[in-house]
């Protein structure tokens, strides 16, 4: 068994991957700062789950801190699964200044921090986003990185920071580029969050844009399968691997799966496009099957079932959420 840091650990994607593997018996230590970005309350209902999965601690840190980096990831440690970050293009789009020091400060701090501890591997989450302007389609790992947003600029510039580290340091290092990642406790800023939630109550929803811009979206436990084949994987040292369905719908597609799931009469009102925002996302996963085996198994179908699922069941338990229908656009 290994002893696993897992940072962004009370977030969305960090959360899932780090119950899985306190699941399965690792020893994991959660990493975060319990960024006010969205509501700390949900953070701390993923930290929960987490510790009651298995052997589990929460440390309360920043990763723009280099020392705090240094004391946590010290020479017990086996793997790093770095997941903290300002997620969001549209938040960069109004503060650059934060993604920069959160994505690109905050993983050069976690890869120093490993490297000086000797961990066996940094597992990096990076973006669809580092790709931007379209070449051609799907997106190949060598397709050109021209992003068109400045988490994207955060998100490539970090990659390169781990690709580095391997070459020039010899520090272990993956990055796995997610396609817009969706299923239970989904950050409430995502639009299927916020589509499923207004359907259920039949409230309207805002497309931004006429809707036909396509997305490749990725079901959560398809993306956490994909982590845990790396640990104790050399083949992808260096490496940087698409983690995405391989298939794209359109936003007014996406809709109409989601009302037919939930029955919805919502309206849909169309407002300007938003800057930054990726027209077209798509994903070949080929290299991350060669290299490990990576098979995503989730359509959009049955993940949205899915997802429908858990929102009602959490409304239930829970009541409804109404910081998530206050949350602005970003
Ligand atoms: N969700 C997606 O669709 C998606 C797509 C592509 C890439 N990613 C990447 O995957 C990772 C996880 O994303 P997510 O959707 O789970 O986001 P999330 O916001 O739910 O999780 C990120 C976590 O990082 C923490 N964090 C933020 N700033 C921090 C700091 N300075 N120090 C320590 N912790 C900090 C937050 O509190 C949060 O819990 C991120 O690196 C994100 O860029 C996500």
């Amino acid at each position: 068994m290994s002893k696993i840091v897992v940072t962004g650990g009370a977030g969305f994607i960090g959360s899932h991957i780090a119950e899985s593997f306190a699941k399965d018996g690792h020893e994991i230590i959660i990493v975060d700062n319990l960024d006010p970005y969205y509501s700390v309350d949900l953070k701390l209902r993923n930290i929960d789950l987490v510790l009651r999965s298995g052997d589990a601690s929460f440390i309360q840190a920043d990763v723009r801190n280099l020392g705090r980096m240094r004391e946590i990831i010290d020479n017990t440690v086996d793997y790093v699964y770095h997941e903290a970050a300002q997620a969001g293009v549209r938040i960069s789009v109004d503060d650059p200044f934060k993604s920069n020091e959160v994505n690109v400060l905050g993983t050069l701090n976690v890869l120093r921090a490993s490297l000086e501890a000797d961990v066996k591997k940094v597992i990096n989450a990076s973006s669809s986003s580092i790709y931007g302007k379209v070449k051609y389609l799907p997106f190949d790992e060598q397709h050109p990185a021209e992003p068109v947003s400045p988490y994207g600029v955060s998100k490539l510039a970090a990659e390169h920071y781990c690709r580095v580290f391997n070459e020039v340091y010899g520090l272990p290092t993956t990055s796995l580029r997610y396609f817009t990642v969706y299923g239970p406790r989904m950050r409430p800023d995502l639009a299927i969050s916020i589509f499923t939630r207004k359907m259920l109550s039949n409230e309207p929803i805002t497309v931004f844009g006429d809707g036909e811009q396509t997305r490749d979206f990725t079901y959560i436990e398809d993306v956490v399968e994909a982590n845990k084949r790396l640990l104790d994987n050399k083949a992808t040292d260096g490496k940087v691997l698409n983690i995405g369905s391989g298939n794209r719908i359109s936003v007014n597609d996406l809709i109409e799966n989601l009302r037919d799931i939930t029955f919805s009469n919502s309206c849909v009102l169309n407002a300007g496009k938003q800057k930054g925002d990726a027209e077209i996302t798509l994903a070949d996963v080929d290299f991350g099957n060669k290299l490990i085996g990576y098979t995503p198994l989730f359509d959009i179908k049955k993940g949205l079932n899915k997802f429908v699922d858990w929102v009602r069941a959490e409304q239930d338990l829970w009541g409804r959420r109404e910081e998530v229908v206050m949350l602005p656009s970003a």
